[in-house]
């Protein structure tokens, strides 16, 4: 925890030790071994897919080099294919906004890296191009539409205050599980208008979809993945049957079962879909509030500000999903060869646009590495992605966190990490796992 600048003894919390696992592939690290300096390594042997360098956050200095050397890369041997890379902010733009050449389609193999699992195709309307994409898309906005914001605020705002009023003061705890977990948890429950009391199935079900080959997470590997997906489709099935008998409301499931172009959908549309929506509402602003209170113990004088003003809380939420950018990557697949550095991206290959990256580029911001709230394009971060894909929940997103962070100032004079956080051993969702904290109440 070097950098961090309160560290405090404890003994109350014990870090989860994460299972140790052999690489997925040969190019791999080994679990635990020296991540290598990006100046020591030859620069086509650089694969940013490695669970390892996540799990261990080894892939800043990839992407500096790769940004000021090899601004489009090709890693030939990996565990997910041969891929291009794009680390520039500009590239990254560039690529999400021409949706004509480059595709999102699960056709093509969709918005991660590497080939879908055969017979589990999940379509879902991230992963789709147009006219598809566009009419689904429409068909859910209006869970996450201005009107049906309005009506969440006080709900959020009530739960928010509930739940931290219900927090150990001057006692370690961890934040993730408590505070960033549960509340996006209850969000999705309201969002899906799901069964209260079992709303952490959709925390598990959540976990589970981007974790296959974790062991912390599915330890039986593809085939426990395929029946907790199953499980998972048999709930919805079930909930879409009876929103589909009853009049329509705005919950995200009985806008599915009453849309003109949705209600007949296949159950593995079905189940794309309603995956889509707990992992985009889940695990992204999870981790955005984790992020923030690990990135003001990293930079204690942006604390002081906050605390001081709070009207900055809108730029820091925005400053705070550009340092943390919770998902690293999208992938799309070129339609037709398609020149760029003096390169040819050919028909077929897959890109990854790293808004990871392109959010630290320093042609774009200055100090990129630092939280800084009062930066001048706070907004202009790529964490939503841009074009036609561009988050459809970013609003909800921004009016989550900005409560929280609203109601924290009211209560707590600091929020103090106590460790470094154990991090998610994954390329896709960059995110934490456990973060012991200690809160300190405002004295009277
Ligand atoms: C900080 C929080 C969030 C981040 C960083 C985030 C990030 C993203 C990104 C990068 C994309 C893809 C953009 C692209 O391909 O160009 C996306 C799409 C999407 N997000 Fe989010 N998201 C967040 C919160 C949410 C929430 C709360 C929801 C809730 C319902 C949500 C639902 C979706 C959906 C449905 C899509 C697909 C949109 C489309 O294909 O048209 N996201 N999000």
């Amino acid at each position: 925890m070097a950098d961090t600048a309160h560290e405090i003894e404890i003994d109350a919390l014990e870090r989860p030790e994460p299972t140790p696992r052999a690489p997925l592939f040969h190019t791999q690290l080994e679990f635990g071994a020296p991540i290598p300096p990006a100046s020591e390594i030859r620069l086509e042997d650089i694969d940013l897919v490695d669970p390892e360098l996540w799990r261990r956050m080894g892939y800043w200095d990839r992407f500096a080099r790769m940004r000021k050397e090899a601004p489009l890369h090709w890693c030939e041997d990996s565990f997910v294919g041969g891929y291009w890379s794009v680390t520039r902010y500009e590239d990254i733009m560039k690529i999400d906004i021409d949706h004509t050449r480059f595709s999102s389609s699960w056709e093509h193999g969709g918005i991660t890296l590497g080939d879908p699992i055969e017979d589990f195709e999940m379509p879902m309307f991230i992963a789709m191009d147009e006219p598809r994409h566009g009419v689904q898309r429409k068909t859910v906005q209006p869970a996450v539409g201005p009107p049906n914001l309005k009506v969440f605020g006080p709900i959020i705002r009530k739960r928010t205050q509930d739940l931290l009023d219900s927090l150990p003061v001057n006692t370690p705890f961890d934040w993730v599980d408590t505070v960033s977990i549960e509340l996006t948890t209850m969000m999705l429950a309201t969002l899906f208008d799901f069964p209260f009391e079992d709303r952490r199935k959709l925390t598990r079900w959540s976990d589970v979809v981007t974790n296959m080959n974790n062991p912390d997470i599915c330890p039986g590997g593809e085939e426990q993945w395929r029946q907790e997906m199953l499980e998972c489709l048999t709930v919805f099935m079930q909930i879409f049957q009876d929103r589909k008998a009853n009049p329509k409301s705005n919950d995200l499931m009985s806008l599915l079962a009453h849309g003109e172009k949705t209600k007949d959908m296949v159950p593995m549309e079905l189940l794309g879909n309603v995956i889509l929506l707990i992992v985009g509402g889940n695990d992204t602003t999870r981790n955005s509030m984790t992020g923030g209170v690990y990135a003001l113990n990293k930079f204690r004088d942006q604390f002081d500000i906050l605390k001081a003003d709070h009207s900055l809380v809108p730029a820091f939420v925005s400053e705070t999903i550009r340092w943390q950018t919770p998902l690293a990557f999208m992938r799309r697949t070129a339609l037709e060869d398609v020149e760029m550095h003096g390169q040819t991206i050919k028909k077929g290959d897959q890109i990854a646009m790293w808004y990871a990256s392109g959010n630290r580029d320093e042609t774009r911001f200055e100090r990129p590495d630092d939280l800084w709230i009062e930066r001048p394009n706070v907004r202009q971060h790529l964490s939503f992605g841009f074009g036609i894909h561009r988050c459809v929940g970013n609003r909800l997103a921004e009016l989550q966190l900005q409560i929280l962070w609203e109601e924290i100032l009211k209560r707590f004079s600091d929020i103090e990490v106590l460790a470094e956080p154990n991090l998610t051993p994954n390329a896709f969702v960059k995110g934490y796992t456990w973060m012991p904290v200690i809160l300190r109440p405002i004295e009277a």
